[in-house]
């Protein structure tokens, strides 16, 4: 994913650069500047005094010193004065101009804190809004794409209306009492998932747990069917131990050929199978009249692997990159469901993060930004802007 929103203390990015929000002076101060200075060490600021000061809208390199971070590139942002003396233009250049010099030292991970955004008054919004957009528009013209992330340090970043955070979370309630009818509402709804956020966000974060495909991930209940028990010579106890329950009579059913009434033979089972995750995305694409890279930019999936999943007709993407095209291709929710099927999938009544996705869906909301609002509101991985 090139472009990621996360929670952070930028300090602790294991990244190749992060990005300083400095003065001009290079002298250090507070805020970002003052945590990576303590960070660093004091060959920070000698570094930074051999270099001299740097205009509005700069950025020069230094060493990392005791950071992860090999480098640590300092620009100044514009102090915010109403938006009419070029802020605007001068905080894009702080992200331009601070991923050339990242570029320049080869650097394949960087992180930005939210310029301009503390002591310089940029408000959050317009701050973010900014950032967004010079970073993607940095990326549209890469083809190799660094990993870029935003950090994000405080609530106060991302500020959702509280109506919206009633809205969503009364959807979320409905929901787990329809998938939980047994449970009462809310006070069960926190108690009976205890550790549910972190076990998402654990989750999400340990993507290769998604990457196995593994059963035990927070599903809903087991689909009444699926491809393993479809799959012929899966011997039936096999199937109820992946969990995927099938009826004897459903089993027995679909196995005969409709016309001879015969078994069908295992040619006839494998042709049956059903369009898989690739054909269905590389379909919906076409269908939305989109081009390849209009979809994966949107998805923020990076062209690497979008040209995986193309060259591999059973290509299975992790959950988060399922969803990350759904939204992108704006499905309905019937079709994203189907889409995260395709790869062994659902949304799950269970997630507190698969609600919201829902939420936004049924709603036909397919701002990234706005998901990510209500995301980083319920303490949720965010999903890449
Ligand atoms: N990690 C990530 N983000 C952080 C951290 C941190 N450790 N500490 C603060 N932030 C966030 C703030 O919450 C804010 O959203 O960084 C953003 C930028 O805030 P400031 O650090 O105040 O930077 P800025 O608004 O650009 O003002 C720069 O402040 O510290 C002085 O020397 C600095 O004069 C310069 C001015």
């Amino acid at each position: 994913m090139p472009f990621a929103i996360v929670r952070n203390d930028i300090t602790k990015m294991e990244v190749d650069a992060i990005v300083n929000a400095a003065n001009k002076s290079l002298k250090g101060g507070g805020g970002v500047d003052g945590a990576i200075h303590a960070a660093a060490g004091p060959e920070l600021l000698e570094e930074c005094r051999r270099i001299g000061g740097i205009e509005t809208g700069e950025a020069v390199v230094t060493g990392g010193y005791r950071l992860p971070a090999k480098y640590v590139i300092h620009t100044a942002g514009p102090v915010y004065r109403g938006g009419i003396f070029g802020e605007e233009r001068l905080l894009k250049s702080c992200y331009i101009e601070s991923l050339k010099r990242a570029e320049e030292k080869g650097c394949r991970s960087v992180a930005f804190p939210l310029i301009s955004a503390g002591a310089y008054h940029y408000p959050r919004e317009k701050a973010l809004d900014t950032a967004i957009r010079a970073i993607r528009e940095y990326l549209s013209g890469k083809e190799d794409e660094p990993e870029i992330y935003l950090v994000i340090y405080d609530r106060e970043s991302f500020r959702i209306s509280s109506k919206k955070v009633k809205e969503i979370r009364a959807f979320i309630d409905d929901r787990y009492v329809e998938a939980h009818p047994d449970r009462r509402r809310r006070e069960s709804y926190d108690a009976a998932l205890p550790g549910e956020d972190s076990f998402d966000s654990a989750v999400f974060q340990n993507e290769a747990f998604y990457e196995a495909g593994a059963a035990e991930a927070p599903q809903a209940p087991m689909p009444q069917y699926s491809e393993a028990a479809k799959k012929p010579g899966i011997p039936k106890a096999k199937a109820k131990k992946t969990g995927y329950a099938l009826s004897q009579k459903a089993v027995m059913s679909s196995a005969m050929a409709p016309a001879s009434g015969k078994p069908k033979s295992l040619d006839e089972w494998v042709r049956e199978i059903d369009e898989s995750f690739t054909e269905m995305l590389l379909r919906k694409i076409d269908e939305k009249g989109m081009t390849d890279a209009e979809c994966y930019k949107k998805a923020n999936i990076d062209r690497k692997l979008f040209s995986k999943i193309r060259m591999n007709p059973q290509y299975k993407p992790k959950k988060v990159t399922a969803l990350a095209f759904a939204i992108a291709l704006e499905l309905p929710l019937a079709e994203t469901q189907e889409l995260l099927g395709k790869a062994g999938y659902t949304l799950s009544k269970s997630s507190k993060f698969d609600l919201i996705i829902e939420y936004f869906i049924l709603n036909g909301n397919y701002d990234i930004f706005d998901i990510n609002e209500a995301l980083f509101h319920f303490d949720q991985v965010l999903l890449g802007a």
